[in-house]
């Protein structure tokens, strides 16, 4: 049984890196969590995760030179499948692949957090946002951010993908998280997850190659994204199904 999410936010720097691994660690505590790093032209997880050294990563699956669980990694608690950072990786993988990747990651696993690329703007970027069952929308308390988030939803409820919920980053004052409540219940579908906070133990937990809620357990932050993984209401879907929806997805031409 399992249920696919892919975490994306229209813009990059909002915090998908850093809230998949986050969600994953703080799901992994109830369920089986396979994190994938979809953000193949732009990939970070692997130095998020402390996975800088490793020899195989998606880009070599993508590329057909290794299977899928050449490149699952078991760190925190979750299946990591982190991507290469090279662009001669970048060029040899076939995106187009991912699909089958995710479709074989489905059999064995309860839940597929897809850190998905920040444009929308090429086949690569949207496949995540389209095969996923349901998006969550990663962005900060502020009118661009909102706004890429806005298309992100449209593009998802396009593709009958749900929205989840809404995941604030990088809130920084009190007054921000009334409007931000506001907003939420405006202009998105799904709940507001949670609101996290601006804090130095992003970054240090970044440079330290840990999700956050490994390096600062007890953090307010922490806490915004257990609350988060506790609303997102799982819902599980037949392995077969989501496997079968992957594989035989028809990716849009023209995003
Ligand atoms: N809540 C936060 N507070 C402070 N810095 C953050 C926070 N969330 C993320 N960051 C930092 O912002 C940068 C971008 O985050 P990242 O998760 O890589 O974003 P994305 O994947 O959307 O590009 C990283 O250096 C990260 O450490
Ligand atoms: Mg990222």
């Amino acid at each position: 049984m399992v249920e696919a999410f892919a975490v994306a936010s229209g813009k990059g720097g909002t915090g998908k890196t850093t809230s998949t691994l986050a969600l994953g660690m703080a799901l992994a505590e109830s369920y089986d969590v396979t994190v994938i790093d979809a953000d193949t032209g732009m990939a970070n997880i692997l130095f998020h995760a402390g996975l800088n050294d490793i020899e195989t990563t998606l880009h070599e699956v993508l590329a057909g030179d290794e299977p899928v669980e050449a490149a699952v990694y078991e760190r925190f608690g979750m299946n990591v499948v982190p991507c290469g950072t090279s662009l001669a990786g970048f060029q040899e993988a076939d995106p187009v692949e991912l699909r089958d990747v995710v479709a074989s990651l489905a059999e064995d696993t309860d839940i597929i957090l897809l850190d998905s690329p920040a444009a929308l703007d090429s086949r690569t970027a949207v496949l995540p946002v389209v095969l996923a069952d349901r998006v969550i929308v990663v962005l900060q308390p502020t009118v661009p951010s909102l706004s890429d988030a806005l298309k992100v939803q449209e593009y998802a409820l396009t593709y009958g993908t749900d929205v989840a919920g809404v995941l604030f980053n990088r809130v920084t004052d009190d007054e921000a998280i009334s409007q931000i409540s506001e907003q939420a219940e405006r202009y998105f579908e799904g709940e507001l997850l949670g609101t996290v906070p601006e804090t130095e133990h992003a970054r240090a937990a970044r440079r330290a190659g840990k999700p956050l809620i490994a390096h600062a357990p007890e953090s307010a932050a922490a806490q915004q994204y257990r609350a988060a993984a506790r609303s997102l209401d799982v819902k599980h879907g037949s392995s077969d199904a989501v496997a079968d929806r992957f594989r035989s997805a028809v990716i849009p031409d023209h995003p």
